[in-house]
């Protein structure tokens, strides 16, 4: 996912670079190389049809583009070894991220490389990967060739790549104070991001503290999110408004009011993944309290979905069969709004959880498609309709449940919507 925004935008900021983007998924790079790009981000279709006729090339040609190469990022797909979910149990093989194509990379670039390169580490791993990575390259080098590796975690969102990777907080660069080439690499990546990041938010560190850094800063922002949602069960229960006890703790400029919007908890490839990668780590290094703490963040996230279906479940208790064969409108499936990525979505967890209480769901998502929504469910269509907009999703529905926050949602007519549903009707708002 990181991969083609960042290209983008690099080739876009320094035109004396050409950036080649490669992959061994034929079909992905002849999507990059179309009308359709393989990612929706807003503004990148331009940006990429633009750079693309110039000096942003996409190709499955690898080893000769590594070869070529005089930088290479990897920015290769880091999953975490458990299972896709929030509402399940974490084993502790669970909690580790699967580091297998970043190996892979690291063992080709090695043996394709016949001059000296420095590698840049842009997917995000656990603490420590940078190192490994230098020790393959090592092992592996054709005589006379020399790596160095650096860690530059990203840290854009998904829905405003574009505009997180032109207007960082932040740009991370960790090398090793120690060794000159290092300083000379870091200096050398330092340079591209001159081009349109000023100098003072360009950090150098060292490798383990930039790797720990991305993983802290996901860290705390889903801490915040359960924080948000444990308060959101207190309010549940005594009638407070969570909205407003969340602009009531952000005024406070030492709290901040980002990321205290209460949820069916956070979803995407991140936030689970690096806490996992977090909870490993503190264990490993023999701090079991830590590890617990941040455990707990992932805890809340789980039960937040759970308790929003509990709630849907215990609506329906008093009707003969339950929820069983009632029919339930779903407004959105991915994991956020402006995205059309599942990973981890909520949305999955409560829709199979309905699912299996025998519920007759009606989903519409602006950007997931139907082929993803069954697959991620994997259901047929029995039990699930996808529909075209959130009228006719809502239209005959027992129930509405909102699981996005896409922003067309707020602009939905309820009294048109009314008169569609059945009786009792029942909104119950996730997000
Ligand atoms: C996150 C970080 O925000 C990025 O800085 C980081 O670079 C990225 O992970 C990554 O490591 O690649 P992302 O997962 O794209 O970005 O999305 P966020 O906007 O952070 O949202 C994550 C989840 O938290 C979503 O499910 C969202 O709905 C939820 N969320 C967010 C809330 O429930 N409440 C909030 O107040 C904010």
């Amino acid at each position: 996912y990181v991969g083609g925004p960042t290209s983008a935008v690099i080739s876009a900021k320094c035109s004396e670079i050409t950036v080649t983007v490669v992959d061994k998924d034929a079909e992905r790079i002849a999507a990059w190389n179309s009308d359709n790009l393989p990612v929706y981000e807003p503004g990148l279709d331009s940006l990429v049809k633009k750079q693309r006729t110039k000096n942003l090339l996409f190709s499955t040609d690898i080893k000769s583009a590594v070869d070529r190469a005089q930088m290479i990022i990897l920015a290769v797909n880091t999953p975490s070894i458990a299972a896709d979910t929030t509402l399940g149990s974490e084993s502790p093989r669970g909690l580790q991220t699967d580091l297998r194509a970043v190996k892979q990379c690291a063992q080709m670039i090695a043996e394709v490389s016949l001059e000296s390169k420095i590698v840049v580490g842009k997917s995000t791993v656990p603490c420590g990967t940078s190192r490994m990575v230098q020790e393959i390259l090592d092992k592996n080098a054709r005589g006379g060739v020399e790596f160095t590796v650096l860690s530059n975690p990203e840290f854009l969102s998904e829905g405003s790549a574009i505009q997180d990777l032109l207007f960082p907080d932040r740009v991370i660069i960790g090398g090793s104070a120690q060794d000159a080439n290092s300083q000379w690499a870091q200096s050398e990546l330092k340079w591209i991001y001159q081009h349109w990041v000023p100098e003072h938010k360009i950090l150098t560190m060292d490798r383990w503290s930039s790797e720990l850094a991305k993983l802290s800063s996901n860290a705390m922002l889903a801490q915040r999110v359960s924080s948000i949602n444990s308060i959101s069960a207190i309010c549940e229960i005594v009638g407070a408004d969570i909205t407003q006890v969340a602009a009531g703790c952000g005024a406070d400029s030492r709290v901040g009011s980002m990321f205290l919007r209460a949820s069916l908890g956070f979803g995407g490839s991140c936030f689970h993944k690096d806490i996992a990668s977090l909870v490993w780590l503190c264990q490993s290094l023999g701090l079991p309290e830590i590890a617990e703490y941040w455990r707990q963040v992932l805890a809340i996230n789980g039960l937040q979905t759970k308790r929003f279906v509990s709630r849907i479940l215990d609506t329906f208790a008093s009707s003969p069969k339950g929820i069983c064969g009632k029919r339930v409108a779903c407004l959105g499936f991915s994991y956020k709004e402006g995205t059309g990525d599942t990973r981890n979505t909520p949305a999955a967890d409560v829709c199979r959880e309905l699912i299996r209480y025998g519920a007759h769901l009606s989903i519409f998502d602006p950007k997931v498609s139907e082929h993803h929504i069954l697959e991620k469910l994997d259901t047929g269509a029995d039990s699930v309709q996808i529909c075209e907009d959130p009228y006719s999703a809502i239209s005959e529905s027992d129930a509405v449940i909102v699981l996005t926050a896409w922003a067309e949602f707020r602009e939905i007519d309820w009294k048109r919507v009314l008169k569609s549903m059945n009786r009792p009707a029942f909104v119950f708002d996730g997000q």
